[in-house]
């Protein structure tokens, strides 16, 4: 069942091509145009929508920041995102024309779900995006979205963030298309570079001995910083998470412009950094900042640790290790920048001979508050 992998974390992590393909079949009509009408909700409503609410936990709550980026940019719709378990205890700006879209693998999260019924009652429309059919969530949500993951056994999320990634960015150039907005209408062009992400996750995949090698010799460190900026930010955090959940290592991910606000205090000779740097063709100069910020943290003694796009030189001065990663454009490259760091977490739990599919104190849902 382990289909020839020792873990199933690790089974998972390769099954990610097809997480994500699955994620986009059957969401185009026969002219390539992005097709919806599982959602069940009147276009008219939805061209009415003047905010989205994200509500999400754990790494779920990640693959919603990601999706902000790409929402806000394609729609221009507001999006927030927020902790379910926050959220539900607030007393939210909502109305019938905010839109509550809720990212749940399980679909049994007990904090998701009551953020869920606070939205019904506040008025809200819900959309679920979801791994698993017919669970509590989306039976609770006016739609759903499913991800096509399969079933996610290692407690540790992959698969299914990779999922729902994929799937926001289709609920996201959906509304687009319905708004009109330029992006809606190169909604096809952005579906194709989905289209090609599964085959650069393999080649990625198929590039992991590096990875492997340094968390070996790195099973002793006592904490491990990430640094992202944009959706790489997001991505960051989400390396830390999948490190103190496999490997019970001291983990932080900061957003690369907080650092001089207070993180580069923490740089000490050999403290191992994460850097996920922005494509060299991200805007505002995004990748410089970067590339100055892995100077800077290097000047202090960091040792770093740096995910870059393939051809992307300007890093390699300052970088201890560079792992590669296929081009694509800036906003699709969580699906893939995201990778080498559940690659580096599962290999160091092993490593440090703990169980990956198991991590201690954990569930695989959480269904108690
Ligand atoms: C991390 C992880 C958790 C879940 C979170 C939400 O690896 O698995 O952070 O992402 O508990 O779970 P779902 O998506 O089932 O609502």
């Amino acid at each position: 069942e382990k289909g020839g992998y020792d873990t199933f974390m690790e089974k998972e992590i390769h099954d990610q091509p097809h997480a994500v393909r699955d994620t986009l079949i059957g969401r185009t009509d026969a002219r390539g145009d992005l097709a919806l009408d599982e959602l069940h909700i009147d276009e008219d409503e939805l061209r009415a929508v003047t905010k989205i609410v994200i509500v999400a936990c754990g790494t779920a709550s990640y693959a919603g920041m990601v999706a902000k980026y790409a929402i806000e940019h394609w729609t221009r719709i507001p999006v927030e995102v927020e902790l379910a378990h926050e959220f539900r205890y607030r007393d939210p700006v909502i109305d019938e024309h905010t839109l509550v879209v809720s990212i749940s693998q399980s679909g049994e999260t007990m904090d998701t779900l009551m953020a869920v019924r606070h939205a019904k009652e506040l008025g809200a429309m819900t959309v679920s995006i979801c791994n698993t059919h017919g669970s509590t969530i989306p039976r609770e949500s006016d739609a759903v979205l499913y991800t096509h993951a399969g079933p996610e056994i290692a407690v540790a999320s992959t698969k299914a963030f990779l999922a729902q990634i994929t799937a926001s960015y289709i609920l996201g150039l959906y509304l687009a298309a319905l708004r009109g907005t330029s992006y809606g209408q190169a909604a096809a062009e952005i579906m194709a570079e989905l289209q090609a992400i599964p085959d650069k996750i393999e080649a990625l995949l198929g590039t992991m001995d590096r990875v492997k090698e340094i968390a070996y010799y790195m099973a002793d460190s006592r904490a491990v910083l990430f640094l992202g900026r944009h959706v790489g930010y997001p991505v960051a955090m989400e390396g830390a998470l999948k490190l103190k959940e496999l490997a019970y290592i001291h983990a932080e991910g900061f957003a690369a412009g907080e650092l001089k606000h207070g993180p580069i205090a923490l740089i000490e000779p050999g403290q191992p950094v994460f850097v996920i740097v922005p494509s060299p063709s991200s805007e505002h100069g995004l990748h410089g900042k970067v590339v100055s910020n892995i100077q800077e943290i290097r000047a202090r003694g960091a040792r770093t640790l740096v995910i870059a796009e393939e051809g992307d030189e300007d890093v390699v001065p300052f970088a201890d290790v560079v792992i590669r990663v296929p081009r694509t454009s800036p906003l699709l490259a969580p699906l893939l920048t995201v990778v080498p760091l559940q690659v580096f977490a599962l290999q160091l739990s092993t490593a440090k001979g703990l169980d990956v599919d198991q991590p201690r104190n954990l569930a695989k849902s959480v269904t108690v508050e």
